[in-house]
């Protein structure tokens, strides 16, 4: 099998920076699970489904539709034909997604996707779940951490960069109400997978997390 390299924490911790450092200087395929989950909700609100409902979100979810392709160093999600691009970064999508990805049924979904992507080449994958439900058997399996109020920090900067005007005091309780949700769900809860090895980058360069990561690669 190619190799798979996996990087779990909660949001802001670095994940998705890191996994795209890791995919540049390594050369391997960057695979964002999170996006996938996004994708779901996104489709749910668009076809006014309660994502408060679980049995609709997993009724409606079975259908959806994505078409995974290789672009430079990532996989690519298409629905429709084209890339949804910051359509699921909105933070309407940041308020509905965690019930969404908290769905049994739409976990099945997505987990049967992502483990099929090996088949495309080697690969990084940063989610929540990835080290400890999706491929427990990785033997590259990463867990990042971080400071709440530098998570905070670096997700407000980002969501301004694309034109979502927060305060740092609303990002961080967005942030941690994610958190609660991600960590205490029933299906696939966010926690450190067992024996991954954790990094902690709130006072590191993303340069610093990659060197931590490749060190360990072998
Ligand atoms: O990484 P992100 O913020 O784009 O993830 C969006 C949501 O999807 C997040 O609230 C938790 C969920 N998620 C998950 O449950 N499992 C994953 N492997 C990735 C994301």
């Amino acid at each position: 099998m190619n190799k798979v390299i996996c990087i779990d924490g909660p949001s802001g911790s670095g994940k998705s920076t890191t996994a795209h450092a890791v995919s540049e200087r390594l050369g391997v395929l960057f695979v964002d699970s999170g996006a996938l989950y996004r994708i779901m909700t996104w489709q749910c609100l668009l076809a006014g489904v309660d994502t408060s409902d679980p049995a609709a979100v997993a009724a409606f979810c079975r259908g959806v539709k994505v078409a995974f392709v290789v672009k430079g160093n990532r996989v690519a999600y298409e629905v429709g034909g084209e890339e949804p691009g910051d359509r699921i970064r909105t933070p309407e999508i940041n308020a509905h997604v965690s019930p969404v990805s908290a769905v049994p049924e739409v976990r099945a979904i997505v987990t049967g996707w992502l483990r099929k992507m090996p088949e495309l080449g080697d690969i990084v994958v940063e989610g929540r779940d990835i080290g400890s439900i999706v491929y427990p058997d990785s033997k590259y399996r990463f867990y990042l951490d971080c400071d709440p109020d530098e998570r905070a920090r670096r997700r407000q900067k980002e969501d301004a960069g694309k034109g979502f005007v927060q305060t740092e005091a609303q990002v961080k309780a967005s942030l941690l109400a994610r958190d609660k949700i991600d960590s205490s769900r029933k299906t696939a809860p966010l926690k450190i997978p067992e024996g991954a090895i954790v990094i902690d980058t709130t006072r590191l360069s993303v340069d610093g997390v990659v060197d931590a990561i490749a060190s360990h690669l072998g």
